[in-house]
């Protein structure tokens, strides 16, 4: 592998990262066993926290915000784009390893049997849906990983902090205060959190989705907050209030993986209800 692509694509698959999350955060482990997370990453789990810490900078998130906001990358319904995420195949085992649309289902049937509202059931199928930037060419480092705020202090909450150091705005003075170029309590919407798979499917489904929804797509992966209860000083009450729901939005994400595989014939005739109810046939990616 030339080190061009390994820069792009350290992880074998995109759910290696997924998996460690799941790992570090494993039910039953305390915050002493959480600390030695070093201990749950493999050497490509770490190359790639190296990069996305070395490359999310402010500028490549505005880069990023910008480049996206417009949502020019064409009109598709809901159910296109979950099979064209579901092309993100990898060479491993199809008997053991669920695909990508099966794991959304997992992560909204234990939301479904649970007996949440319907909105939440289908936050559930979509919030991994952001995944396709890899699709789209980002390298990996942009598309997944525990988001965090850029152009501020980072967070000793991050994992892997030390990679930081390679980062470019750590030189930046103004980008390393507690505040950095924020207000105290400026709210979340203000703060600009590194570029990944999170802000897109927020981007392309936030005028269609409750606020609760926005806030689970937007921030499941925003693992130094709402987990570690860091950068309470960038949030407003509000943002308090609506993390409520990315706090309840966790558990699925992490441990429906190992949930049974879904009956995918059966249960499509609910979703596809579902999706209807919610979205046109055709949005903005
Ligand atoms: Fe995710
Ligand atoms: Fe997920």
């Amino acid at each position: 592998m030339s080190s061009a692509l390994t820069d792009h694509a350290p992880l074998a698959e995109l759910d290696e990262w997924d998996d460690f999350v799941a790992t570090r955060y494993q039910q039953g482990k305390g915050e002493e066993e959480f600390r030695n997370y070093r201990a749950d990453a493999n050497p490509t789990v770490t190359e790639f926290y190296r990069l996305n810490h070395s490359h999310q900078t402010l500028d490549f998130v505005l880069k990023k915000k910008a480049e996206f906001a417009g949502l020019t990358r064409g009109k598709k319904s809901v159910w296109e784009m979950a099979e064209y995420l579901n092309t993100l195949v990898d060479d491993s085992d199809p008997d053991t390893d669920v695909t990508q649309i099966e794991h959304l289902l997992q992560t909204s049937e234990a939301i479904r049997k649970d007996g949440q509202p319907r909105w939440f059931v289908l936050t559930g199928m979509m919030h991994d849906l952001g995944k396709v930037l890899c699709l789209y060419g980002e390298p990996q480092w942009a598309v997944v990983g525990d988001t965090f705020p850029t152009g501020c202090a980072y967070s000793d909450q991050i994992v892997f902090p030390e990679f930081f150091a390679a980062n470019p705005d750590s030189k930046v003075p103004e980008y390393q205060t507690k505040y950095g170029i924020y207000s105290p309590n400026c709210g979340l919407d203000n703060v600009h959190l590194s570029w990944g798979h999170d802000e897109y499917v927020y981007t392309v489904t936030r005028n269609y989705l409750p606020e609760p929804a926005q806030y689970m797509l937007r921030y499941h992966s925003f693992y130094p907050a709402h987990r570690h209860g860091a950068y309470r000083h960038l949030m407003n009450d509000h943002d308090e209030k609506m993390f409520e729901w990315v706090h309840k939005f966790n558990p699925y994400d992490l441990y429906s993986k190992g949930l049974e595989r879904p009956n995918v014939k059966e249960i499509m005739p609910y979703y596809q209800d579902l999706v209807a109810e919610f979205f046109p046939a055709q949005i903005s990616w």
